[in-house]
């Protein structure tokens, strides 16, 4: 009898769920008829949009569509000389003569307009990027201007940042950043190395260029003095070409490690400085006292939002043992209800993967996972036909060895494995060649600072993830990279004492 009504409860509990999953959201598109896009875009060079020297353009797409949105000038040496000279030219003639005040109101100008221009910006990231709105709207184009007015608030202040130091700036500064935030790198990058009085030439990733182009109309927009910023568009080749280019001070690269290791063997024994933020494989670990539903919702954020296409995922979970059956059921059952699909839906919560060599890649590790003997589980959604998409994977019973715990796949693909004491989490977790990031979910704020001063990751954060602030220094350990961004500590990199 007891058993009947068990059985007759669990059967209810089995409908509810269906229930939920099967309820669907109306679609709940953003409007796309408010932007302005250009057929082509040129270089932003020396305050103006000019045609490249090669005369060659490369297509961008949308990766949800596969449909092409622009045309993209390709740059090639003689446009990287022409921008860094006008970069030099800038220097020497207006932005190092300008008092720093000056300086500090037209960061501040570029800050309001992106603020003004968010609903644009945002569109178009997700169109040219892939990634959900939600993400674009909430997280990269406010975050972006906060970076912006931040270091506008510094650049007057440098002697009271580092006091009896007496900064000065380095010159010109060649940055290269990647798909993955595309305006909000470029703001990592450009905000403070105009508040320390450099002046910029950056370049793109070839997948997302739109977003640091429009940027490009805004700081054309706000009388900042020409070449003190220019955009220059292209492939790996143009980066390649920054990097050896004899009148540069600085290189500030965000991306793969790969690259990063070549641009530091590329530059050793110039007088350029560097900084370089490199890939991750961050540990999220979750404890027997920690709060389980809220546990489940930070490895969700950390890893299947923005497609995992963050430096910082929280891509590796250790879970204790006694709470491993309960945390990973209750993933499981928030994996269903993740919605897979349109990336300018504001209910999508995953939207497309970058490009479609980045969704070869993923894939590529998922069969990699499987040969190794993990046990993969992937939410049962369905995905779109066209575009670059993937269902949110979880692998089971995976150990340190498995090359899915080890190697960065930069996708929604979490590996998983559980723990039983926090020696062996500890050792586990610092046992990997990267260390930006990790995760620390408990009840104990002992336990939290034991950890956090254990932890071979730049950013160690504790009962939340994926959390930023412009105030806050960002960076790795090992072969996650050197160098600082974001706070007092990101102003550092852009000069000397
Ligand atoms: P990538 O490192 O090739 O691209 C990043 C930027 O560097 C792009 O603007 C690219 O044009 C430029 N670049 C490429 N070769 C260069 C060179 N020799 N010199 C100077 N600049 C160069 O990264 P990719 O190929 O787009 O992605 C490959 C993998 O890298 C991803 O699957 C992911 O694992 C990792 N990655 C990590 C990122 C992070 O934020 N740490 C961001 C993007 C990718
Ligand atoms: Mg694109």
């Amino acid at each position: 009898m007891r058993s009947k009504t068990k059985q007759k409860m669990a059967k209810k509990e089995a409908k509810k769920l269906e229930y939920f999953t099967d309820w669907k959201y109306a679609p709940s598109p953003e409007a796309t008829d408010h932007i302005r896009l250009q057929k082509q875009y040129e270089l932003f060079i020396n305050g103006k949009f000019v045609k490249p020297n090669s005369g060659k353009y490369f297509d961008t797409i949308n990766p949800a569509t596969e449909e092409k949105i622009s045309s993209i000038a390709e740059a090639n040496d003689k446009d990287v000389d022409t921008a860094v000279k006008a970069a030099r030219g800038a220097y020497d003639k207006t932005w190092s003569k300008m008092p720093a005040k000056e300086r500090a109101k037209y960061i501040y100008r570029i800050a309001r307009l992106i603020q003004e221009r968010a609903r644009e910006l945002s569109v178009i990231e997700t169109m040219d990027g892939g990634k959900s709105i939600r993400e674009s709207r909430d997280i990269d184009v406010p975050l972006a201007a906060n970076h912006f007015f931040y270091y506008a608030g510094w650049a007057d202040k440098l002697e009271y940042a580092f006091p009896n130091r007496h900064p000065k700036s380095l010159g010109v500064a060649g940055q290269v950043i990647p798909w993955n935030f595309p305006l909000l790198m470029a703001a990592w990058k450009i905000a403070p190395a105009l508040a320390t009085g450099n002046t910029v030439v950056l370049k793109p990733a070839e997948t997302t260029s739109l977003t640091a182009l429009k940027l490009a109309e805004i700081i054309q927009e706000s009388g900042l003095p020409d070449g003190v910023v220019n955009i220059i568009t292209g492939h790996g080749p143009v980066g390649a070409s920054m990097v050896n280019h004899k009148d540069i001070n600085k290189i500030a690269f965000t991306g793969s490690t790969n690259v990063g290791k070549w641009i530091q063997k590329a530059i050793a024994g110039t007088d350029k400085k560097l900084t370089l933020e490199l890939g991750g494989k961050a540990a999220n670990i979750i404890f027997e006292d920690a709060p389980i539903n809220q546990a489940v919702e930070g490895i969700v954020n950390g890893i299947f939002f923005n497609q995992g296409h963050v430096c910082c995922a929280g891509s590796r979970l250790f879970v204790q043992e006694s709470v491993a059956d309960e945390v990973i059921r209750k993933l499981k059952d928030r994996l269903e209800t993740l919605i897979v699909g349109d990336p300018l839906d504001k209910n999508t919560d995953i939207g497309a993967i970058n490009s479609k060599m980045q969704l070869n890649k993923i894939n590529e590790y998922l069969k990699i996972g499987v040969n190794d003997g993990a046990e993969m589980y992937q939410s049962s959604c369905s995905i779109p036909k066209k575009g670059f998409f993937v269902r949110p994977t979880l692998f089971l019973n995976t150990s340190q060895s498995h090359r899915i715990s080890q190697e960065e796949i930069f996708g929604p693909v979490l590996a998983v494995q559980t723990f039983r004491t926090i020696e062996e989490v500890i050792e586990k977790a610092n046992n990997i060649p990267y260390g930006l990031s990790a995760g620390v979910w408990t009840d104990k704020g002992s336990r939290i600072f034991n950890m956090t001063s254990k932890l071979r990751a730049g950013v160690v954060w504790a009962n939340t993830y994926n959390k930023f602030d412009p105030t806050s220094p960002f960076g790795g350990y090992k072969e996650s990279g050197f160098g600082r961004e974001g706070g007092l500590h990101g102003l550092m990199p852009y000069l000397k004492f």
